[in-house]
């Protein structure tokens, strides 16, 4: 399967026989890693992670997998640092970058800034988030935990919850989830609803999909909940975020009534939407989610560049 020079960009872009692959190839550098190979997959390579807002997981395990596979990293953590501060184009300094290096992976505020790096470079260039827009890659992590959380994916029912107006990475999940053959539960704050355009493309690829304000009974009746911050940075007015703000809490009184073996994902950073006494529970799977964000991002640069 050839993914050589592939731009990743959204949610929709795959077959299910790629998502298997990418899937595939994420295990085996876990498997890889935990045996304390030395891997030297992408010597000679160097990739460029340009972050123009906060990161701390996308970022560093991104930095992660590239220093694990034998590649070399140039980083702009900052956009304060770049020409982007003195007025420079996006355009301008991805066609910049295409030419020191052979993945660029950016995170950007604007939605469809991914497109149009993607448009201005001949390397392959890797969503890490373009504003509200799409999170391919944290999406493509979540399936990989959920396939290793259950022993399987397809079949089962997700409620996503909390802010699905702004949170790009339910974007990014829907459409896998749609593929994938999971129903889903969309339960949010009436201000915080997934975006009309994307529910009704989903509903016409064929997604099953219930919208509700009653977090309980969505619990009761999922294999996974994804619970997702309010993303005050996208707010026009604070005020709106005040009025939100802390409207959902997963918390073990809520967990009682969840579907017995709920498992519990959340891309992180968590605010205060999930308790701290719940990270003690079974289910509880955010940080071992982080953590495989690593071998995916791993396998996607190995992927594009040919090496895997
Ligand atoms: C998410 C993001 O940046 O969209 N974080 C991440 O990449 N793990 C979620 C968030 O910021 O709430």
């Amino acid at each position: 399967m050839d993914f050589k020079g592939l731009d990743i960009l959204n949610g929709y872009q795959f077959t299910n026989q790629q998502l298997n692959h990418i899937m595939n190839t994420a295990a085996q550098y876990e498997k890889r890693v935990k045996a304390g190979e030395v891997i030297r997959d992408l010597e000679g390579m160097v990739v460029a992670t340009l972050f123009f807002e906060p990161s701390t997981r996308t970022r560093l395990s991104f930095e992660g997998a590239i220093n694990r596979t034998g590649a070399k990293c140039i980083s702009m953590a900052d956009a304060k640092s770049s020409s982007s501060a003195k007025g420079e184009t996006t355009a301008d300094t991805i066609r910049t970058v295409d030419g020191y290096v052979d993945v660029i992976v950016m995170r950007h505020p604007e939605k469809g800034s991914a497109q149009q790096a993607a448009d201005a470079a001949v390397h392959p260039v890797i969503n890490g988030g373009d504003g509200a827009g799409q999170h391919p890659t944290q999406a493509l992590l979540d399936i990989y935990t959920m396939r290793k959380e259950k022993g399987h994916i397809g079949g089962q029912t997700i409620t996503f919850l909390g802010d699905l107006k702004y949170g790009r990475t339910v974007h990014s999940l829907g459409y896998f989830m749609q593929q994938l053959g999971n129903k889903m539960i969309f339960a949010s704050p009436d201000s915080l609803k997934m975006p009309e355009e994307i529910t009704k493309d989903l509903r016409a690829r064929g997604a099953d999909i219930v919208e509700t304000t009653d977090v309980k009974a969505a619990l009761s009746q999922s294999d996974f909940v994804y619970v997702t911050r309010v993303q005050r940075e996208r707010f026009d007015d604070l005020a709106d975020y005040e009025k939100c703000k802390g409207s959902y809490v997963v918390n073990m009184e809520l967990l009682k009534s969840a579907k017995k073996d709920i498992t519990i994902l959340h891309p992180l950073p968590r605010v205060d939407e999930i308790a701290l006494e719940v990270d003690d529970y079974a289910g509880a799977a955010y940080f071992r989610q982080a953590h495989n964000g690593m071998y995916l991002r791993m396998a996607l640069l190995g992927l594009v560049t040919g090496r895997a």
